[in-house]
């Protein structure tokens, strides 16, 4: 994965700094939607940035940090064709990607310190979708999402 969009609340922002330079070191092309401060702010809108990008073809991906992963994911999650994990350790990354086609990774910056941060950021980006069984999976999610609407 290429290009990603980042997105964070207040909470989140005290990783950002850190997840932002190991994004870049690793050559990742990084559209930043926000938070730019910690000052307090609601975590819905920046995972409404980061999935309209996604949807938009500006990035091939997403990252979301805010005190949990938890809101920030179930916002990620209502947008069709988003599939956001969250996640507190790097196996669970790898296989989303893996399996799930996982296009958003989010974690909490109140769970994970930032050296388990960069590994989980480090098996998602690495990993690959392995199509196959896991795309009819896949493929099955998207079917239940055009039924709701
Ligand atoms: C903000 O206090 C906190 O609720 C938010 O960062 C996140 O943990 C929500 O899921």
């Amino acid at each position: 994965m290429k290009r990603v969009a980042f997105g964070c609340d207040h909470i989140g922002f005290i990783l950002k700094e850190d997840i932002l330079a190991h994004l870049h070191a690793r050559g990742v092309e990084v559209k930043d939607k926000g938070a730019w401060s910690s000052e307090r702010t609601d975590y819905p809108h920046y995972a409404s940035s980061v999935a309209q990008s996604i949807l938009d073809n500006e990035v091939d991906g997403g990252i979301l940090i805010c005190g949990t992963g938890v809101g920030i994911s179930i916002t990620a999650n209502k947008f069709p064709g988003i599939r956001a994990v969250v996640c507190s350790e790097p196996y669970s990354a790898q296989l989303s990607r893996q399996h799930n086609n996982t296009n958003v990774l989010a974690f909490g910056s109140r769970v994970v310190g930032l050296e388990l941060a960069k590994m989980i950021v480090d098996a998602w980006l690495d990993a690959e979708f392995e199509g196959g069984r896991h795309q009819v999976r896949v493929d099955a999610i998207a079917a239940i999402e055009q039924a709701q609407n």
